[in-house]
Formats: structure tokens, sequence, C-alpha cells
């Protein structure tokens, strides 16, 4: 069954209109998130406004973490619900089943962040009515949603009954954040409430206000009550529609809070009461401009991110050019951009999944996107890193270790590891379940470390690396330099009891992408120890007192550091097969045949047929490892190996976790092997988007989005970073006639144009010298072909 139709969309608007094309009451899920609007500052969940049995309502504002209690992990509030309207029509509650509905076409439109929901309903009194509801999240002042719903009775004159407002009764899964202090309706029609969460105190204030239009006036004259209950305040609005005439009810909202980048300044967080008042001041200027006027001005930011970040695929055969911009918008809505106290979260802000963390799928996935596409966004997130400094010494000592060790899930800025030890309970045995990546899955320390890098390379941002870059890497090889051990009998140091990124292996030894990617951050930190003992004196003094003060000296670590980084264990291509081991003992492990696991259509089928304890011993990894490695690190063998290695691994691979295509289709570009980089690049891009309609319940894949705009622009599009130089070594797929993407090199605005027979560049910026289809070449200011 096809439920998602992404050809909507005719002239200008081809292309970027996802649309559902029925209703199943089962199935609310998956456009509740993957319609999510925002901005990065908050998220929407784009639930119905009448709700449904499976519905999960949530709005989440970046930020705002808090522990619901002592035991819980902290996690990203549901604040509450602004979406729900219940209609009432000649007196029987509007709500849909796959049989009152006449027509049904709810679409998501990506050029404007706009969702529409156009319904003729026939009630169980035969009374026809039309209704439309449309809906979106400024992305120009980024505390404002607006909504609105239009009611034009075909058949009959109606008297509606619409109820809405603030509904903070929702929850995380059952888990109550936010203790209601006030509710507030001023003027007989602004309603407000006052939230505060129970245990990091952030103030919370969401405001709304309601007009109604009858045949396009507004009109003060419908009859209008305020209801309030616990945790909820509401207004009751009734009206009388004649036959063929249409009601509007608009409704706009504001949502503030004491975390917001505007309190900054003052260094301290504001009172309650200005957190409201700038609530009710933000909503009393947003209504006096009308869903219309605000619409427009949220589009005129999306016009201007559309103007620079569009990727253009010329392409007749598939849907790859909605699915790339698909991955683009939510790309778009899911960092705030501005405001470095805050991470992006494994569902973004689409959905309670992973609880608004930030993992590695930042630094991965997502991160080299804005470094390529917008790099002052990429500072901001490594920004976000820098802060988090003080939880990662914090995690490290906990640990035993010394300078800083990451924490595999970040949530506030000074929380440190946050993810929870338990997650659950055997209800056989009344044993806890443990998650341990919290403790050993410690890949991400180093993962920071190569995208900073990356973007020290691709940007040259001196400005970042002497505030905070020579830092970062300076305190992370010293959790590494504290961290690797000497292991006698084998004379070399190893780094022992891990979880990889392949999380069906745990407490494995000396992963092979641990090892490599931890002596990566040890070898940068040596180089760049003497680079500022020899050029920034003042950051060599800085670093040098912070060493004094545990006791040790910049000397000594950068000894220590050459020394154990000769004396780590780096995994070596078996010499007969030349396969790299995943980790020690890995090619003793049970071979088992995966397809049939590989073709389900959901995820983790390999456990209706054996227990985590057999997965462990058996050669069938959970995602891209191996090949995640020799995608970073192309250079520590041959492309021959890299061949054979891709080749082995993937077919030991069940991409059960949403990180894994679109890593091999890149792989697998690099190795021309065409029909199964473009079969995975497809795949990875309907991750969310396809036809598949439970998988996305908990909220959007975050890191894939990324991970498809790196198939694009890595994969297809040939771009690395390689030696300190721009590559481009394109791969235009054979279902492509061409396709661009924008880049930036140096400062350099790129916009690259691949086709069959070679690549055109447009420089806007100055001339550089680059890697061109395997000739060093000058990309001159202005526009260069390179042909095949
Ligand atoms: C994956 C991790 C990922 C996490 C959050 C897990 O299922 O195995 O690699 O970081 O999800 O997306």
């Amino acid at each position: 069954m096809s439920v998602m139709n992404y050809r909507k969309g005719t002239g200008a608007e081809t292309s970027w209109i996802i649309e559902e094309t029925s209703f199943h009451e089962k199935y609310t899920g998956k456009c509740e998130s993957i319609f999510t609007q925002g901005n990065g500052y908050l998220g929407l969940r784009n639930s119905l406004e009448e709700r449904y049995v499976d519905t999960v309502r949530g709005m989440f504002i970046t930020g705002t973490f808090n522990k619901a209690s002592k035991e819980e992990a902290t996690e990203l509030p549901n604040v509450s619900d602004i979406v729900n309207m219940e209609i009432e029509l000649n007196g029987e509650r509007f709500s849909m089943t796959e049989d009152n509905l006449k027509e049904y076409s709810r679409t998501l439109n990506l050029y404007t962040g706009e969702t529409c929901r156009n319904v003729l309903w026939e009630g169980k009194n035969g009374n026809v009515v039309q209704l439309s509801f449309h809906r979106f999240v400024s992305y120009k002042n980024v505390h404002v949603i607006g909504a609105y719903v239009e009611i034009k009775p075909v058949n009959c004159d109606v008297k509606a009954t619409v109820v809405s407002g603030i509904n903070a009764q929702v929850t995380n899964n059952g888990a109550q954040h936010l203790t209601e202090v006030s509710k507030r309706a001023f003027d007989e029609k602004y309603l407000q409430m006052g939230m505060v969460t129970t245990e990091s105190e952030v103030v919370i204030a969401v405001s709304t206000v309601h007009d109604v239009f009858l045949d396009g006036e507004k009109t003060e004259e419908t009859a209008y009550k305020i209801v309030d209950d616990r945790r909820k305040i509401h207004a009751k609005i009734q009206l009388d529609i004649p036959k063929g005439e249409t009601a509007r009810v608009e409704k706009i909202s504001t949502v503030h809070s004491s975390r917001d980048l505007e309190y900054t300044g003052s260094g301290k967080e504001p009172d309650k009461e200005t957190v409201y008042a700038n609530g009710l001041e933000n909503l009393k200027e947003a209504e006096c401009k009308g869903y219309r006027t605000l619409l427009q001005e949220s589009r005129e930011v999306w016009e201007a991110i559309w103007k620079k970040q569009d990727i253009v695929i010329d392409s007749r055969e598939d849907d790859a050019q909605v699915a790339v911009r698909f991955a683009l918008y939510h790309l778009q809505i899911m960092v705030r951009k501005e405001d470095n106290r805050v991470g992006i979260g494994a569902k973004a802000l689409s959905g309670e999944g992973y609880k608004g963390h930030s993992f590695w799928d930042t630094e991965t996935f997502i991160f080299p996107y804005f470094q390529m596409a917008e790099p002052e966004v990429a500072r901001t997130l490594l920004e976000f890193r820098y802060k988090g400094l003080y939880g990662a010494r914090k995690k490290a000592k906990e640990n035993g270790y010394k300078g800083a060790m990451y924490p595999w899930e970040a949530a506030w800025i000074s929380d440190g590891e946050v993810t929870p030890y338990i997650t659950g309970v055997n209800v056989h045995t009344g044993e806890p379940l443990i998650c341990l990546t919290g403790v050993i899955e410690q890949h991400i320390t180093s993962d920071i470390i190569f995208a900073l890098w990356q973007y020290y390379t691709a940007t040259g941002d001196q400005d970042f690396m002497d505030r905070y870059g020579y830092e970062m890497i300076i305190e992370t090889a010293r959790f590494w330099n504290s961290r690797l051990e000497w292991i006698e009998e084998n004379n070399r140091y190893e780094i022992r009891d891990v979880i990889g990124p392949d999380e069906y292996k745990e407490h494995v030894d000396n992963n092979a992408y641990t090892n490599y990617m931890a002596h990566e951050n040890m070898r940068l930190a040596a180089q760049v120890i003497a680079c500022i003992r020899d050029e920034k004196k003042d950051i060599y003094g800085k670093m040098q007192k912070l060493m004094q003060e545990e006791g040790t000296s910049l000397e000594q670590l950068e000894e220590e550091l050459k020394d154990k980084m000769k004396k780590l264990y780096l995994p070596q291509p078996d010499e007969k097969t030349g396969i790299i081991p995943q980790f020690d003992g890995y090619f003793d492990l049970k071979e088992i045949d995966l397809s049939v696991y590989k073709n389900a259509s959901v995820v983790g089928t390999v456990f209706h047929d054996y227990s985590g304890e057999d997965v462990q011993k058996m050669q069938a990894g959970k995602q891209a490892d191996i090949v995640e490695l020799l995608y970073q690190m192309e250079d520590i063998t041959t492309p021959d190996n890299k061949a054979k290695n891709y080749v082995y691994y993937e077919a030991r691979t069940l991409h059960d976790s949403s990180l894994s295509k679109a890593i091999h289709s890149i792989t697998a570009c690099d190795l021309g092997m065409e029909k199964e980089a473009y079969e995975m690049f497809m795949s990875a891009a309907l991750t969310d988007l396809g036809q598949e309609m439970k998988s996305s319940d908990a909220g959007i894949h975050s890191a894939n989005m990324g991970g498809v705009w790196q198939d694009v622009v890595m994969g297809f599009g040939g771009v690395r970073i390689h030696d300190g130089h721009l590559r481009i070594r394109p791969n235009c797929p054979k279902q492509w006639e061409k396709f661009t993407y924008p880049i930036y090199w140096k400062g350099n605005k790129l916009d690259v144009t691949v086709c069959k027979d070679g690549v055109e560049v447009i420089n806007e910026g100055t001339a550089f010298m680059a890697e061109i289809m395997g000739q060093m070449v000058t990309v001159e200011k202005g526009k260069n072909e390179f042909l095949a």
C-alpha cells in the first residue's frame, strides 16, 4: 500500500511537496514525525488537530533538559500540546475514519515549511463539510507558531464548536517534567500557561490566541468562552456557518523559555515574570500580523535558505530530488544555528526518542553537511563541544582517566554523560537491562576531534583553533594517553573492553575503528603541541599551566603521546585475505546467513531468532564499522583491500541502524560499484520518507539526513578532504543527467555541477588548488570546466 506520494507538486512546486494520500488511524506517528516543523529552537510534531488513539503529540524547545526524577536520565521535556482542536459539527465530533472521508490529502511543503490538510468529511448525519487545516512554525520569529482551520459546510448549515488552547497534560512517555505555575486569560482572549521544569527549573511560557473570520472578515461577534482545567486552558468557540460559507479559526501561539538565547547577555536566567511578559508581548505582535503575513515572513527566510542550500538533481527516473530536499529540510530545522549551548538530538526535535540527546551522529554524520555548506553553523556545533569539555573532564575523572572523555550521550552543556545506564527491566527475571554505551562506547571522543580537524582544514578558521580547538585536541588526547593499556605479553598498547560503532558487539578488545581514531586523535595532539610551542606561545602557556595544575607538563604529554602512538596496536589486514579484523577474535565468530534479516522491512529481526548473546558470537553487525573507518581513513590500506573489506563486511552487516546505508553507499561509489551504491542511497533516502509507516514514530533519524547529504556530495559528488586539499572525484549515477551542489572551501563559495562527462565548478571566491578527477588543478575565480 502506498500512502506517501512525492509527486504531488507540479510546475514550480515539482519535487517540493510530500503528500500523505490516505488516512489510517494506526499510522498517525509517521507524518507526526516526518512532517515535523521547526527552526532549531522549537520542534513541533505534526499531530492532527483532533486526537487519535496512537497519537504522540510533542513540542520541544532546544536546551530545556530536565530530569523527571533522580533515577531517570535527563531529557528534553514535551512542553505542551498547542495543536489540539476538538471540533463539533452539528453535534457530531469531527474525527476521521477510513469510511467517512470523501477526500483526503495532507502535505508538507518543503519550500515554505507549511503543512496543509484538506478533508471532505461526511458525518453520520449525512452532513458534508470541507475542512482545511494549515500550520507552520516560523523561521523568522522562532517563538511563533501559526495555524488555522477553515470549515465550509457543503450541503447544510452547520453549528460548529471549536475547543482549542493549551494542554500541558502531555508527558514524555508518562514522565512529567513540568509544574504548572500560572494560568491566565488576558483581555478575555490571550491564553497563557506558565510552567517550570521540575529539576532544572527552566521557566516556560506557552501563549495562544484565536481569531475568527467569517467569509474572510474578522469578527468579534463569536460566542467565546474560556474553560480551564488541570494543566489546561482552552477557548470554546461557537460558530453558525451557513451552507457554502467559510468560517476560519486562526490560532497564533508563542513559546518562550528562560534558557532562550536572548537572555544569555545578562549573564543570569530571567525571572518567571519576564519570560511570561515576553511571551505575551510577542503573541500580541504576532496576532496583529496574522497568519498570512507571519507565514510570508517565515517563507522569505526559507527562500533564502533554499537559494543557498538547495541541491538540484536532474533525474527523471525516481524521487531522489524530493528525498534530498527532505533531508535538507530536516537538517535545517534540527539545529539552533546561533546557539552554542545546544547540540542536535538523534531524533532532532521531532520526537521523544533518544531523549533529545546528542551522539556521534552529530559529528560523524550531520556535521560534514554544515562544515561544507554552512561553516558558521559547524563552528557553533564545535563550540557546543568546547563548552562540553567541562562534562567531558568530569566523565574522565569519574572513570579514572585524565583529560576529557566526551559523553556518549550529551544534553545540557554541564551535564557530562547522560546515557541511561538502566534502560528497562527483563520482565521474566526482574533483572535490570543495562546499557553500556555510556561507559564503553568511547570512540565519540576522537570522532569529535576528527570532525574538528576536518573543519579546520576546510575553513582555515584559526580563530576557532586559538580559542577552542587546540585545547580540545590536547585534552582529548590526554584521555587516550591515560586510556591505553600496556599489554606485556603482546608488547604493545591496546584498547580493551569497548563497544565500537557496531553496537551488537559489547566488551570487545581492539576495535579497529576505535584504535585508529584514537591514534589519529593522539597524532593530531602531538602535532599541535609542537605547533603551538613554536607559533602560539600564549596558548602554549595556557595549556602548560593547565597541565601543571595536574602535576604534568606539555613536554611530558608530547613525549608520552609519541611513544604510545608508536606502540598502539592498529589492526592490520590479514595477509591472505586483506580483511582487517573488526576486533580481536572477529574471524573466529560464527558465520550465518543474514539475507532474511537484511531484507526484512523492519530492523532488529535477527532477534526474533537469536538472543543478544547469540548475536554477540556471530559475524552479524548492526551498522558500518570497518566500512566507516575506511570511509574516514582511506589511506590506512590499499584501494584493493578497501574493496575486499567492503564486500566482506557488507555481507555481515544487518544495517539495523540508520547510520549504515549511506556510508556503505559512499564507499560503494568510491569503489565504482554503481548499482549497489545507488540502491543503498535510495534505501537510506527513504528511511523516514518511504512507505514503511511505523519506523519513524519516535522521531526522524537525524544522522541519516546528514548521511543522505554526504551520500550525494561525498559519494556521487566525490568530495573529500584529503591531504589538506579538496578532492573531487565524481561518480554521476546513471539515473541522473547531472546534479549541482553548493559547498564552501576555505571561505570560497563553490557551486559544483557533476554531469556524465565531467565537472563544472563555479568559484565565487579566489583561486585555489584542488584535486579534481585525479589532477591537481587551479580552480580559478568564476567558471571552471573539467572534462573526464
Ligand atoms: C546506533 C548508534 C547511534 C544511536 C543514535 C544507535 O542505534 O547504533 O550508532 O549513535 O543509535 O542514533
